[in-house]
């Protein structure tokens, strides 16, 4: 693989996209470029046409998007259908138009419908409805799947989807009013330790299960999909292990060095029983994860204490 390819990794500020950014420079990639959304508005036609006419990347990189949980995607249907279909079509139209022959889009595994069979597998696509509360989202990023699929299929280009399951690492975003559960669940104990409360509350029943993946396995991921040509246009990314959130909880409890007790708050949303990814296809290519769940969430932690102050500002 020559390592003086030009790499654009776009949305590479975000905790997606800084791992891949990371990952590539620490296997010897030394032309890796992207601006920040301020720089360089992705939804905005003609700057990345421009941009991407100008710098010629070789390859490019997806990790560019409006992400957000239920509120936010309730509150700002629009914005989360529109702005992704924006800023991933002017990518991968502008790559497509310049000669890139190499592009690497990034989704999630809200593509798949509601009611999928588990583990969900790559076929369950368009197999059934969505979850409505983020389908404005996942609509967005089954366009951009089938859009890479159409140029794969059209045009014989290596435009290749990789679906992650619920990511989790440095620069997470540790805000309890728009976090995940994970880095929320760091937080929540890491404070009550310090404040010395004994009882720390989680939302549900802690019955539900779900799949976490360290964001330094994806971009381990998308470096193995930088240096191979996968034979198809779409593939989940995961640990194929779930764990119910009580299990989580505990791990992360003693992982932060809580000793007490948690409660249910069962009057707030399970969400869905069970979400797993079916990650057989990656394995048979001979990508796996590496980083167990209980080693990422002490490496986790330990950079959430590192960077603690830039979290000081919001409170519980
Ligand atoms: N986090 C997860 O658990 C998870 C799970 C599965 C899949 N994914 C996927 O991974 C990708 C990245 O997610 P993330 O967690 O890294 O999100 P993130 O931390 O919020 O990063 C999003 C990135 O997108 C950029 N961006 C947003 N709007 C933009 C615009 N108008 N123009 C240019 N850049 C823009 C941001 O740039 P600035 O920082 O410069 O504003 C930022 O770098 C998404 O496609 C998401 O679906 C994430």
């Amino acid at each position: 693989m020559k390592k003086d390819q030009k790499i654009f990794v776009a949305g590479q500020h975000g905790m997606v996209g800084s791992a891949i950014k990371r990952n590539l420079l620490k296997n010897g990639y030394e032309q890796v470029i992207g601006l920040s959304s301020k720089e360089l508005d992705l939804r905005n036609q003609n700057e990345v046409e421009q941009f991407v006419k100008f710098h010629k990347p070789d390859i490019v990189i997806d990790a560019a998007a409006r992400v957000g949980g239920i509120l936010a995607n309730q509150t700002y249907p629009y914005q989360f259908l529109m702005d992704n279909m924006q800023m991933q079509n002017n990518l991968i139209h502008a790559s497509h138009m310049f000669g890139v022959n190499k592009f690497i889009f990034l989704g999630s595994s809200c593509i798949y419908p509601r009611l999928s069979n588990q583990p969900m597998n790559e076929t369950e696509l368009l197999t059934g409805s969505l979850e409505p509360t983020n389908e404005w989202y996942a609509i967005a990023k089954i366009s951009g799947v089938k859009a890479c699929e159409a140029i794969r299929k059209q045009f014989g280009k290596d435009y290749v989807s990789l679906m992650p399951t619920n990511l989790y690492g440095p620069f997470d975003n540790f805000d309890l009013t728009t976090s995940h559960v994970l880095p929320a669940m760091i937080r929540k104990f890491h404070e009550a330790k310090i404040e010395g409360h004994k009882e720390v509350v989680l939302w549900g029943t802690g019955t539900p299960m779900r799949e976490f993946l360290h964001v330094d396995d994806l971009a381990k991921a998308v470096l193995f999909a930088v240096e191979n040509v996968l034979p198809d246009n779409l593939y989940n990314v995961g640990t194929g292990i779930d764990n119910t959130i009580l299990e989580l909880a505990l791990t992360i409890q003693k992982v932060v060095g809580h000793k007490g007790k948690i409660v249910w708050d069962s009057s707030k949303p399970d969400g869905t029983p069970r979400k797993l990814m079916d990650v057989s296809k990656m394995h048979a290519l001979g990508w796996k994860h590496e980083i167990q769940l209980n080693n990422g969430i002490f490496s986790t932690y330990q950079w959430f204490l590192d960077n603690i102050q830039s979290y000081k500002t919001v409170s519980i």
